[in-house]
């Protein structure tokens, strides 16, 4: 019997590339380039199984054009890119890849917090312009970390990573929004508070953390009311999806010195950054990094290729989020 055939639609880390091609008839986007919308509607009728990444849009009118696909087996954690309805209507499964980038994603919101705290970017920029005079007891001076309040917006696996490398590593307290309480098991480790109204958590932080999904229950989110609702001279961060965020609000409240900074690594149509931002010197921007060390990135790989497998071999799907 032929090998399915499936559709990386960008590349791979070359170890797990190499993996897929041993088990099926592998297609590798060898630009790298992203694909179109009309090559991923002819992608729908070329392959079994295609293999998106998180700038992939998958919207109906894509997923209806062709019938060969019968699996989605995203690169990735976030999946409001891909129509669900419209995939589970065609019978089409939808896997994603959750876990392996929990510390990855973590790690890069301590790194945010961390140069938002104490104006990272702004003293390489100084540094690499030839504009730094020398030390100076009010030069660049931040914000200390210890005793500070961390809030999370959402306490899943990535905001529970977060949470502990603040409180363990940096002496943060720990506050959280979410649906609902934390596992008691978690809010002892973390000695976590937990606000069951968003602004009242906004209003008791020195820095916010958000770590909620993406899609349209959690679209604007964090608007003018809520930024207006956050604590005068805290610290905003968004390792999560950047439609969750209103950036023209945000750019005021940085401007006007409301908010004494932010961190970002994600927007709302990438690879632009709102223009609004780009002129600040009290935000730091990162172009999507949460996931990207070498190690999570084969992690991600294999855990698309199991989704692959099971599907291959007829069992239950692992990651089967439609
Ligand atoms: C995901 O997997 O959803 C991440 O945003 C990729 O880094």
């Amino acid at each position: 019997m032929a090998k399915p055939r499936v559709l990386l639609t960008r590349r791979w880390p070359g170890k797990v590339e190499r993996q897929v091609a041993e088990r099926f008839d592998v297609t590798l986007n060898e630009s790298d380039e992203p694909l179109s919308q009309a090559e991923l509607a002819r992608a729908m009728g070329e392959f079994d199984v295609i293999c998106p990444v998180v700038p992939d849009k998958l919207p109906a009118d894509v997923i209806a054009a062709g019938d060969r696909t019968r699996l989605i087996a995203n690169y990735g954690v976030g999946f409001e890119h891909i129509d669900l309805a419209a995939a589970k209507a065609r019978g089409i499964a939808v896997t994603n890849t959750p876990g392996v980038l929990t510390d990855a994603t973590a790690d890069l919101a301590l790194t945010l917090i961390l140069m938002a705290a104490r104006r990272a970017g702004e003293g390489e920029r100084e540094v690499r312009a030839g504009r730094w005079t020398g030390w100076g007891p009010t030069h660049l001076n931040g914000s200390s970390l210890k005793g500070k309040v961390l809030g999370l917006v959402g306490l899943g696996r990535i905001g529970i990573a977060t949470a502990q490398r603040a409180h363990h590593g940096l002496g943060m307290r720990i506050a959280y929004y979410g649906r609902r309480e934390c596992l008691p098991e978690v809010a002892r480790e973390l000695n976590a508070e937990f606000h069951p109204d968003l602004h009242a958590l906004l209003a008791a932080s020195d820095f916010v953390s958000l770590h909620i999904p993406g899609g349209a229950e959690t679209n604007g989110l964090i608007g003018a009311e809520a930024l207006a609702a956050m604590k005068p001279g805290s610290y905003l961060i968004n390792t999560a999806r950047g439609g969750v965020l209103d950036h023209a609000a945000l750019a005021e409240a940085l401007r006007s010195g409301h908010l004494s900074g932010a961190g970002l690594d994600v927007y709302p149509a990438e690879p632009e950054v709102p223009e609004e931002l780009l002129g600040l010197e009290n935000v730091v921007l990162l172009p999507h990094l949460g996931s990207a060390t070498r190690e999570t990135r084969i992690a991600m790989g294999e855990r698309a290729l199991a989704n692959i497998v099971a599907w291959a071999e007829d069992r239950p799907l692992p990651d089967r989020v439609a």
